[in-house]
C-alpha cells in the first residue's frame, strides 16, 4: 500500500500543476515565431497534449487563428480526472454532458481528444473552434502513452504548459519525439539534464517572451496562492473572478527549437577596457574581472558587463540565456558538474563574519580567492573565497 504521506504529497505536486496559461502569454511567444516566419505553422499539425479547450487557453488559441496561421490539423489531449489527484471535485463541462458522445464512465476514466481540420464541421461559413470534434482518448491521456505518443509523432509542433511535477519526464518525452516544440516551465530547469545539453548543442532555446516579466497562470478556485502574488497578478490584470484564481511566476519561461528574431540580435558590449573604466557596476568597474580559483575562467557577474573582446572562458549568469545569440557566443558548460574544475577542494568550511560554522557547502560551484575572511560570508579551503552563484561557461564566436 502506498504510505499516506506519499498520496498527500502526489495530491499537492498535482495541485501544482494545475496553472492555466494566460492567452496574451501564449500569443505574445507565438507572435515572436510568427515575425520570424509568417509562414511557420503553414500546412502544419499542431499537438497541445496536457491541455483541454473546454479549460484551457492553448487550444482555443490556434483554433481561433487555424485559418490565418495555414494550419493543416489541431489536436489537442486532456488528461483523465481519475489520474489527476488534483481533480477532486471534478464535474464535466455541459458541453461534455449534452454530448451525444457523452459517458459517465469515460469522462472519469479517460482523456479526451479534440481536433480540428480544414472543414467547415457546422456549416457557418469558417473554421474555429465550433468546428472542433472531440472523443475519449482510449487511455487516460497521460503524455507518456502509446496513444498521445503516436499523436505526437504525427504532429509537427507540440506546444503547451505541461505539468511542472513531469518537467524533466515532458522534456525527454518531448525531445524524444524530434518534433518542433515550445513549452513552458521554470528558469530553473535551464540547468537539468534533461535541458542543459540540448541548449549546449545549440538544439533547444529560450523562448522570445516571459524573459525578465512575470507570467501570470490562473489556478483552481482556492488554491493557495499568496497574497502578494493574487495582487500581483490583479494588477497586472487578471483579478479572481468566478471560474478562477490568479497567480504569478517570476521564473517562468519558454523552452523551444522554434527559431526567434531575438536569438539572432548581438548583445551590444563594451570592451574590457571599457567595462573597467566606464561599467555601471560598482562590481566590475575599476576592478575587472576576479578569474575563478575552481575553473579555468573569468567571473563575469552582469550579462551587460560580459566584455567584448576577451577570447578566454567567461562564467556569466544563467540570464545569459535570455540574450543568447548564437553566432557571438558558445555555451561551453556549466557550474553544474558538466564542466571540468581546474581545483577540487579536498574540504571546505563556511565561515560567517570571521567565524567558522558547521554546514552543508555543495558540491559545485565557482569560487574566487579574495585576501580574507571580512564581514560576510566565505570559504576556508586553505585559504579565503567567495563563493559564485550558478554560471554558464561561455566563449565568444565572432572575430575570433
Ligand atoms: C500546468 S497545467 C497546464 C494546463 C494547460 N495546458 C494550460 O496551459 O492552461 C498542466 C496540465 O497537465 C495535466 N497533467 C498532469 N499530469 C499529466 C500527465 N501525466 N499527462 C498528461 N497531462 C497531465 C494536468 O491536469 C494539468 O491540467
Amino acid at each position: 500500500m502506498r504510505p499516506k504521506n506519499s498520496h498527500l504529497g502526489a495530491a499537492k505536486s498535482a495541485k501544482n500543476d494545475e496553472f492555466y496559461t494566460t492567452w496574451p502569454d501564449i500569443e505574445r511567444e507565438m507572435n515572436a515565431y510568427l515575425e520570424y516566419d509568417p509562414d511557420v505553422f503553414r500546412g502544419k499539425t499542431v499537438l497541445c497534449p496536457c491541455d483541454d479547450p473546454e479549460w484551457s487557453n492553448f487550444a482555443k488559441f490556434f483554433a481561433l487563428h487555424f485559418t490565418d496561421f495555414g494550419l493543416k490539423k489541431l489536436i489537442s489531449t486532456s488528461y483523465a480526472p481519475d489520474s489527476n489527484p488534483a481533480k477532486v471535485d471534478y464535474q464535466p463541462t455541459l458541453f461534455e454532458l449534452e454530448s451525444p458522445a457523452f459517458d459517465a464512465t469515460k469522462t472519469r476514466a479517460n482523456g479526451k481528444k479534440f481536433t480540428l481540420e480544414a472543414k467547415d464541421v457546422n456549416g457557418d461559413g469558417a473554421i474555429n473552434i465550433d468546428d472542433l470534434q472531440w472523443e475519449y482518448l482510449e487511455g487516460d491521456g497521460d503524455f507518456r502513452s502509446r496513444e498521445v505518443t503516436a499523436l505526437r509523432d504525427e504532429a509537427d509542433f507540440v506546444i503547451t504548459n505541461p505539468p511542472f511535477s513531469l518537467f524533466r519526464q515532458f522534456m525527454t518525452w518531448v525531445i524524444g519525439g524530434g518534433r518542433k516544440f515550445s513549452v513552458i516551465g521554470s528558469n530553473n530547469a535551464i540547468t537539468y539534464n534533461e535541458v542543459f545539453p540540448h541548449i549546449m548543442a545549440n538544439e533547444l532555446w529560450k523562448g522570445a517572451t516571459a524573459n525578465s516579466t512575470d507570467m501570470v497562470f490562473g489556478v483552481p478556485k482556492g488554491a493557495k496562492v499568496t497574497e502578494a502574488d493574487r495582487l500581483k497578478a490583479a494588477k497586472l490584470g487578471y483579478p479572481s473572478d468566478a471560474d478562477r484564481d490568479y497567480t504569478r511566476l517570476g521564473n517562468a519561461c519558454w523552452f523551444t527549437n522554434i527559431d526567434h528574431g531575438r536569438r539572432h540580435e548581438p548583445l551590444q558590449l563594451m570592451t574590457e577596457a571599457d567595462n573597467v573604466r566606464y561599467s555601471k557596476h560598482k562590481e566590475v568597474r575599476g576592478v575587472g574581472y576576479p578569474p575563478y580559483d575552481n575553473f579555468d575562467a573569468i567571473e563575469v557577474p552582469f550579462v551587460d558587463a560580459i566584455p567584448s573582446d576577451f577570447d578566454g572562458m567567461m562564467g556569466v549568469p544563467i540570464t545569459f540565456l535570455d540574450r543568447y545569440n548564437p553566432d557571438q557566443f558558445e555555451i561551453v558548460g556549466s557550474s553544474e558538474g558538466d564542466y571540468p574544475q581546474s581545483k577540487v577542494y579536498k574540504g571546505k568550511q563556511k565561515v560567517v563574519d570571521g567565524v567558522p560554522t558547521k554546514s552543508h557547502t555543495g558540491s559545485y560551484a565557482c569560487y574566487v580567492r579574495v585576501d580574507e575572511f571580512g564581514p560576510g560570508t566565505y570559504f576556508d579551503v586553505g585559504y579565503p573565497v567567495k563563493r559564485i552563484y550558478k554560471r554558464l561557461f561561455i566563449r565568444r564566436k565572432v572575430n575570433r
